[in-house]
């Protein structure tokens, strides 16, 4: 039987329903489970069914499966599988071994006394066969209206493209776990950049050379690289031993892509990752950028064909942020406020070493001239560090290829490394940010910094308007509003305050259990704090707990706000997308009220309204 994959929305990314309740013996089910010796047990799949669902419990260690196909290995996965209890179940598909003989031979990694101990392990008595995967969403804190993975780990976007009217998005999936392993090239399709579709399954899938780590698509409509004309090509980095670049193929838009033979096309001894490429229309050649992540630099190289490339500049050696691994690149140009007049921005992701810990976007903006990126530089002549968002769970943003209108669309994975592994979600880990436009301003140090705007299409998100204040006055007793409770209170709200005899305006996000996050906009340093201390469940991670603060580039105490509130997350926008926050929040139930107050003197409110969502 096939799995059925509606149409749906970003929100229905659906869990795995828990198989634990259904059982099978040692020799029936159609599994035969033969102990070989106190950490290798064979299972061999004798029935029918299209699924093998492998038990998993979380804190355990990966057992390693060797898939053997009428005896050959085919492949390994990496599962935790469950030895006290079974947390939940991962499918592994055999329809592709349909006529074949499979067997699996694990080896676990559990320190067993005895073979007889061995064989208690929960997973083995929980290892079943099955046709269909049940769906249904279990979990409080998916999100309704952000991309997840339909089951298992997300980190970063990566090989995002537009073609023929679809927006393509493809993550670093896990897809026999809820914790990073096995990385694949998981696939979600949209029109509308809201509504997702997921494939079922990884376009692409480890191999000999090693893991499919992060990467970039871009349509060849030339043909250069030999694999067709109008061909997706995506170019991503085998992670095993070493680090080196690859490139897969594809000719029904992504649907399936074919490796490239001759792999790896590119080579390093040091840890290299994350290629990023772009078709350079005025010189006629592929440009590619490539994280020298230890080397705290970007490596940039051209090529005519995609297989052979030569190293043209190193980017980045003691400039910006320095402390963590640079990763995922992108490269691009964009128009500086609105002008003919154009700047290069040099994407830049570095973990650890973000603004308030952990994962980061940084960037740079600069000249580039087909070879090498010149940093801008401030008065002093440094190279001033920026940031993209100032939140602690944006990270690995980067753009779709191809877009259409000159767009440049960024999604980043709303998470953090470090507890993104933590945080309070079982059969599905991590969403994505909502897609956002990058736009390029003028501030008053004379620096050019890149806004990120919320995508022109989330607007249809907005459902009823619930709250809509036309004018009110903000003193130190707090005005309260309630916020929709239809969907677990997802929304969205739009505000503007003038505050220019204020300190301080505190706008609180609070619900019954009195869990609370606090945005402040102090007017003097012309910033917004969003502390999420006591916004809920925060005790899965020391690092989570924080306040982060972002400079919001506003005039004369106007701030004009944009949140966007779903089960587990809140973006901000400030003044059209030149201070950004985003922050996980887990509330035990969802925030019911936002309530206003200024301190130092009275604000006002120009505009109120809260859209309930609702796809
Ligand atoms: C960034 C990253 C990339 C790498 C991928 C592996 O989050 O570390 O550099 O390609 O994740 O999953």
């Amino acid at each position: 039987m096939k799995i059925s994959i509606p149409k749906t929305m970003a929100t229905l990314a659906l869990p795995l329903a828990m198989s634990a309740s259904i059982t099978a013996a040692a020799t029936d089910g159609g599994i035969k489970v033969e102990h070989l010796g106190t950490n290798n047990t064979l299972v061999r799949v004798e029935g029918d069914g299209r699924y093998l669902m492998l038990p998993v419990q979380e804190s355990n260690d990966d057992a390693t499966i060797n898939v053997l196909v009428d005896g050959r290995l085919d492949r390994t996965i990496n599962v935790r599988l469950a030895k006290a209890k079974t947390d939940y179940s991962v499918p592994f598909d055999l329809s592709p071994y349909k006529g074949h003989d499979i067997v699996l031979n694990i080896v676990t990694s559990q320190n067993r006394a005895s073979v007889r101990e061995a064989k208690e392990d929960a997973c083995w008595s929980n290892i079943t066969l099955t046709d269909t995967i049940d769906t249904t969403n279990r979990e409080k804190y998916r999100p309704v209206y952000h991309h997840t993975p339909l089951y298992g780990w997300m980190n970063d976007p990566n090989g995002m493209f537009y073609k023929d009217g679809e927006w393509h998005l493809c993550y670093q999936w896990n897809p026999y776990g809820s914790k990073w392993q096995n990385l694949s090239w998981g696939h979600s399709v949209s029109r509308d950049l809201i509504n997702w579709e997921h494939r079922p399954d990884a376009v692409l899938a480890p191999d000999g050379l090693g893991m499919i780590f992060s990467g970039s698509s871009a349509i060849d409509t030339s043909g250069s690289a030999g694999f067709g004309k109008d061909a997706v090509i995506a170019m991503y980095t085998s992670a095993a031993a070493s680090q080196v670049q690859s490139l897969a193929w594809s000719h029904d838009n992504g649907e399936t892509f074919t490796k490239y033979p001759g792999n790896p096309v590119l080579t390093l001894e040091s840890e290299a990752r994350d290629p990023n490429m772009f078709w350079d229309a005025e010189r006629n050649i592929w440009v590619l950028t490539l994280a020298h992540a230890l080397d705290h630099e970007m490596l940039i190289y051209t090529s005519p064909d995609m297989k052979e490339w030569t190293l043209q500049s190193r980017f980045g050696r003691g400039l910006g942020a320095q402390d963590g691994v640079w990763e995922c690149p992108d490269l691009f140009e964009l128009p500086v406020d609105g002008s003919d007049r154009k700047k290069w921005v040099l994407l830049c992701n570095i973990n650890p070493g973000g603004p308030f810990g952990g994962s980061a976007t940084q960037y740079f903006t600069g000249d580039f001239d087909g070879k090498t990126f010149t940093p801008d530089t401030d008065a002093e002549g440094n190279v001033p560090t920026k940031w993209l968002d100032y939140g602690k769970d944006n990270y690995a943003t980067v753009s779709f290829s191809d877009a259409p209108d000159s767009r440049r669309t960024v999604i980043g994975w709303m998470s953090n490394w470090q507890y993104a592994a933590e945080v309070p979600t079982r059969q599905f880990r991590s969403a994505n940010t909502l897609p956002r436009e990058i736009e390029l301003f003028t501030a008053d140090d004379g620096q050019v910094y890149a806004a990120s705007v919320p995508s022109p299409e989330t607007e249809a998100l907005r459902g009823k308007l619930t709250q809509n204040v036309g004018r009110a006055g903000i003193g130190k007793k707090p005005r309260s509003y309630a916020l929709p409770s239809a969907n677990d209170g997802v929304c969205e709200i739009l505000l503007d305050i003038e505050a220019p005899k204020s300190k301080n305006v505190t706008m609180t996000l609070g619900n019954k259990e009195g869990e609370h996050v606090t945005l402040t906009y102090d007017v003097a340093a012309n910033t917004l704090s969003f502390d999420r201390r006591e916004s809920g469940i925060t005790d899965f991670s020391q690092d989570f707990p924080a306040v982060t603060t972002t400079p919001v580039f506003g005039q004369n105490g106007h701030l004009e706000l944009r949140l966007f509130i779903d089960r587990s997350s809140i973006e901000v926008f400030a003044n059209g997308g030149r201070g950004v926050m985003t922050n996980l929040v887990f509330p035990t139930v969802p925030y019911s009220t936002l309530s206003l107050k200024s301190d130092g003197g009275n604000a006002k409110i120009k505009n109120l309204k809260i859209y309930s969502i609702g796809i």
